[in-house]
């Protein structure tokens, strides 16, 4: 029987419906019992519903569940203060918003109210968000979605990501592609510079650029008066061996957003923290308001995320867990000509075919076979486990892949 569309879910070949989901499993409409290796796209990055964040949401529920925004509720005040004190020094005035597009919208708002620039520049093939703004950051012309819909906000500058490649060393992609940002913030017209913190974790590919990326982008964007917005709506929570991407450099930004692991998946939420400086210059004209941005329900499921992850160290076994899962992959696929390429840093890994289209044939054969796997939906398979995933259920999961990409 045919299924009359009532939500649009129209993902490549990877739609199904679950019914269930706990820890690192998730059941299919069948009852079959997958090994999750998606945590829904770096969101539930402690196990999918884990009991205590369930447990400090129900006891919020029970003393307040809707503040309007005109007003402040203690915990949305508890959550700014633990955010910012996990936070470098100086990051300590946050925006309420209800997930990434938002986060990342007030973030553009805030770089052009407070440096009276227009421009902001952003790397292609890279994604942001949903808006109108945040799509302007990384999607291409070319594509079918933008001539549908545009135009997109103007003002906005694409470069190539600088991907680490074996063609060429890591030094001359770093080099190039400083002096090619240099050329465009030399004119000190651009607001903000957006990035995430050396991988791109939210468009399939699982690109790395040279380490250094970020220490570059920073300097350049500080020497021409930029901002510096760092997306970690994926790397954050722990996701890449770090509590927080920014930490992989020592990095400090201007501005930083949040959402996905922030809450775990419990409830819809975002941040943007910038600094006090540039929260008071702009919040008067910028006027971030959201109706729904911080609940105080969703602000007990961040601040008990928080509190795990800082109380188990997660980022810790990730990075653990990630380096296994790399070498483990390696060694099983060495074989296969031409080899994937494998990169990553911690729990974000991307299996690169380079070519085939394999990716929907992988993630097919995957679910048949008891694994939940994403990608691009060409050539690029991202792994990102729960954190929290027991060793041998881990194990399981590459067992399986192993063999259906062996078998292709
Ligand atoms: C890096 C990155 N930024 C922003 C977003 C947008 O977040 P949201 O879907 O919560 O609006 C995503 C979502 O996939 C993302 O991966």
């Amino acid at each position: 029987m045919i299924k009359k569309k009532i939500i649009f879910n129209d993902f490549c070949e990877w739609t199904f419906d679950t019914t269930r989901a706990e820890g690192s499993f998730i059941w299919d409409e069948t009852g079959r019992k997958l090994i999750d290796f998606t945590s829904g796209w770096n969101v539930t990055n402690l196990g999918w519903n884990h009991p205590e964040i369930t447990e400090a949401m129900i006891l919020q529920a029970k003393r307040s569940s809707y503040v309007p925004m005109w007003t402040l509720d203690p915990i949305q005040e508890k959550l700014a203060e633990e955010l910012t004190k996990a936070l470098p020094v100086g990051l300590n005035t946050c925006s309420r918003a209800t997930g990434g597009t938002e986060a990342n919208e007030e973030a553009l708002k805030t770089a052009r109210a407070y440096t009276g620039r227009k421009k902001i520049l952003g790397f292609k093939d890279t994604y942001h968000g949903q808006s109108f703004g945040t799509l302007a950051i990384g999607y291409l012309p070319e594509y079918e979605v933008v001539k549908a819909i545009s135009p997109l906000v103007p003002g906005f500058i694409q470069l190539d990501y600088p991907a680490i490649s074996s063609r060429e060393p890591q030094e001359k992609i770093l080099s190039d592609f400083s002096t090619q940002l240099e050329e465009v913030l030399k004119n000190e017209d651009v607001a903000a510079v957006v990035t995430e913190a050396g991988i791109i974790t939210g468009w399939g590919s699982t690109l790395m650029a040279p380490s250094g990326f970020l220490t570059a982008v920073r300097n350049l964007t500080k020497k021409y008066g930029t901002l510096l917005i760092l997306d970690e709506v994926g790397t954050g929570f722990s996701r890449c061996g770090k509590l927080f991407g920014m930490e992989i450099e020592g990095v400090v930004p201007d501005i930083v957003t949040f959402a996905k692991g922030f809450s775990n998946g419990a409830a819809a939420i975002g941040a943007m923290v910038t600094t006090t400086e540039i929260g008071e210059r702009t919040c008067n004209v910028t006027n971030l308001t959201s109706t729904f941005g911080w609940m105080p329900i969703a602000c007990a499921a961040s601040l008990k995320t928080l509190e795990i992850h800082q109380r188990d160290k997660v980022w810790e076994k990730a990075a653990r867990d990630g380096d296994y899962l790399q070498a483990s992959l390696r060694e099983e696929l060495k074989e296969l000509s031409p080899a994937p390429t494998i990169r990553g840093i911690g729990m974000e890994i991307g299996v690169d075919f380079g070519q085939g289209r394999l990716v929907p044939r992988i993630v097919t054969e995957s679910r048949k076979n008891g694994l939940h796997v994403v990608g691009d939906c060409e050539n690029n398979l991202q792994i990102m486990p729960p954190l929290t995933i027991e060793r041998a259920v881990l194990d399981e999961g590459i067992e399986i892949l192993v063999k259906i990409i062996r078998s292709l």
